[in-house]
């Protein structure tokens, strides 16, 4: 297993898994409208013998803390092929994302995830649930500090790229 940027290449591959993982078009059409829009700051996927089995993507987002900007990024889409689930390639991907993520000096990754997945990583509710947005009331929504005390459970704002609206 190799986890390695996305390159144009694997684009049609990444679109299939994400209508097979999420059972519709829903994630493949955000991510054709993130690429339109210029929105994709990241995108890795998982390999097996050059197939695609996972894929993660991250896109910028605009956030503040207490009235002031902090760098954070989105996470979303994330899937692994259905029949490769439960074996531990969701779990390097996103760790992958977060060192990735980290050596470009990001303050922060928000995501609106599964709460039994995400918090292994270190995302928690309680950081997030003060920046007002449409998602913050729930428990799904969860931030990750890249930087100590960025997020701090502070009140704040948060908007996702176009591309979700
Ligand atoms: C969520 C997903 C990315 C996890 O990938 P994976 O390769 O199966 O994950 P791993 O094998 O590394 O880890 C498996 C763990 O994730 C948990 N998990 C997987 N799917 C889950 C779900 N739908 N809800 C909650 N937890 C889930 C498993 O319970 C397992 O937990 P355990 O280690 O305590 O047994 C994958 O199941 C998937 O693609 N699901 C469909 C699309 C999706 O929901 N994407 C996430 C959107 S936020």
């Amino acid at each position: 297993m190799n986890i390695s940027p996305e390159l144009p290449v694997h684009r049609p591959a990444v679109l299939e898994l994400n209508r097979l993982a999420f059972k519709g078009d829903e994630e493949s059409r955000l991510i054709k409208n993130l690429a339109r829009d210029n929105s994709i700051l990241a995108s890795f996927v998982a390999l097996d013998g050059g197939e695609v089995v996972g894929h993660i993507l991250f896109s910028p987002l605009h956030l503040t803390v207490n009235g002031k900007r902090i760098d954070a990024v989105a996470l979303a889409p994330m899937c692994v092929v259905p029949s490769r689930q439960k074996q531990g390639i969701g779990t390097l991907l996103v760790e992958h994302g977060i060192e990735a993520m980290k050596s470009a000096a990001h303050d922060a990754i928000i995501v609106l995830g599964h709460v039994d997945f995400y918090p292994r990583f270190g995302f928690r509710h309680d950081l997030a649930r003060n920046l007002a947005c449409a998602f913050n009331q729930y428990e799904a929504f969860m931030g990750l500090e890249l930087r100590a005390g960025s997020l701090g459970g502070k009140p704040g704002t948060c908007t996702y790229a176009r591309a979700f609206a």
